[in-house]
């Protein structure tokens, strides 16, 4: 069985390096069945070495059989170069299924490519709504799910998202990859204690800060609002800027940010792990990065409106601030100020990838 999937932007690196890495203990437990194989297709919608290379030689996943080069543009020319592209290795390749993550516009690409050829997709990371129409990810997820055969949920929150739009053949609750992930390269982070020695910072002695939706860089006046209210949290804050946020603060004037306010580059995944685990706070707008400080133990301020992860709010880990200085200073403190009960499991065991794949397996083709 062929399975051809489709990656481009970071948090899908990470993602797909849980199933290319399960691919293949999962075809030598299947003596006697027809293997699985794959080949990935990088749309090369990230393409700066610290958003996206350095995860292919962290994380050990094997190289692209195609990379189409698309780079950064407006949503419609981005999403047109990839469909061309994608249309073209799909068509190639012939594969049983086509596989994609998430809700970028890779996603998006991917399974529109795949559905119009005819053949049938997975959707990693289905089912979930932040209800907010004005997201472009929203849209992608959307539109994903309903044109996915098999729609594979992390949570049953996400299982009854599908529901109420009458989505329920195909849906399987796998629990989460990117909690897959974080159990496997968790021992392998390391302590980090160079890094925080470089920054010249302690354990659980900082906040660390991720931001790069476009509804957050995209205004001055919000970014100029969080790094206003960075500066209030009596901590330092590490921020590891996402490429986004470099060009918009530096057109936003924000040359010279609070002096407790750190920034660097992009870090790799190990490291943004050991980050993660020894800081006393994060901030973010980031999906993946809410759930990670859930699993870590760190207490969170989310700089949205909404969250698509609401098992990591109901269970008092997390606090929805938006991104008014005065709310996150206020949530920041309450969090710092409280210790909720023990997490719970409500992104699954740490088996998601096995699930997807026997599902593949069992009933995904050989196409006739
Ligand atoms: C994309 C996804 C978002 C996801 C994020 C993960 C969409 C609509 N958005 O947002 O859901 O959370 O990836 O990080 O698909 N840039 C560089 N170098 C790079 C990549 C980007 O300089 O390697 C800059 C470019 O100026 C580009 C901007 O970042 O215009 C935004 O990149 P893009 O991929 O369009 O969206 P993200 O904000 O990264
Ligand atoms: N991440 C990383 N380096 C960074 C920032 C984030 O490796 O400098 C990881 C983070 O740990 C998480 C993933 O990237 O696993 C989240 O990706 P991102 O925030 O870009 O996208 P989102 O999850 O919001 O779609």
């Amino acid at each position: 069985m062929k399975l051809l999937t489709v990656v481009g932007a970071r948090p899908q690196f990470i993602k797909a390096a849980v199933i290319s890495r399960t691919i293949p203990l999962f075809n030598s437990r299947r003596a006697g069945h027809r293997l699985v194989q794959e080949v990935l297709v990088h749309t090369g919608q990230h393409y700066d070495d610290e958003m996206s290379e350095i995860f292919f030689r962290e994380l050990g996943i094997p190289a692209p059989a195609h990379h189409l080069g698309v780079g950064s543009g407006p949503h419609g020319q981005q999403t047109g170069r990839m469909l061309e592209g994608l249309e073209r290795a799909m068509e190639k390749e012939a594969p049983d299924i086509v596989l994609v993550y998430g809700d970028t516009n890779s996603t998006l690409a991917g399974g529109l490519a795949a559905v119009k050829l005819h053949i049938p997709v997975a959707h990693v990371e289905a089912g979930l709504r932040s209800y907010n129409r004005a997201m472009a990810e929203e849209i992608n997820r959307v539109a994903v799910d309903h044109l996915s055969t098999w729609l594979f949920c992390p949570t049953t929150q996400a299982v009854k998202n599908l529901g109420c739009e009458g989505l329920v053949t195909g849906v399987h609750h796998v629990g989460d990859v990117m909690y897959d992930s974080l159990r496997y390269n968790l021992a392998r982070s390391g302590a980090g204690a160079h890094l925080l020695s470089e920054l010249g910072l302690r354990p659980n002695d900082y906040a660390l800060a991720t931001i790069h939706r476009a509804e957050t860089t995209d205004r001055p006046e919000i970014l100029r609002e969080l790094v206003h209210a960075f500066g209030q949290l009596g901590l330092p804050v590490l921020l590891p800027l996402h490429p986004r946020t470099r060009s918009a603060m530096r057109q936003a004037g924000i040359a010279l940010p609070p002096s407790g306010l750190r920034l660097i580059p992009p870090v790799s995944y190990h490291d943004m792990l050991s980050l993660e685990r020894q800081a006393k706070l994060i901030l973010t707008d980031s999906g993946g990065v809410q759930k990670e400080a859930f699993w870590l133990g760190r207490p969170c301020v989310t700089l949205r409106g909404e969250t698509e992860w609401v098992e990591t709010v109901d269970a008092g880990w997390n606090r929805i601030a938006g991104t008014d200085a005065e709310e996150v200073v206020a949530a920041a403190r309450a969090a710092l100020g409280e210790q909720p009960s023990a997490p719970g499991q409500p992104y699954g065991d740490g088996h998601a990838a096995e699930r997807i794949l026997e599902v593949l397996a069992v009933h995904g083709g050989p196409r006739g």
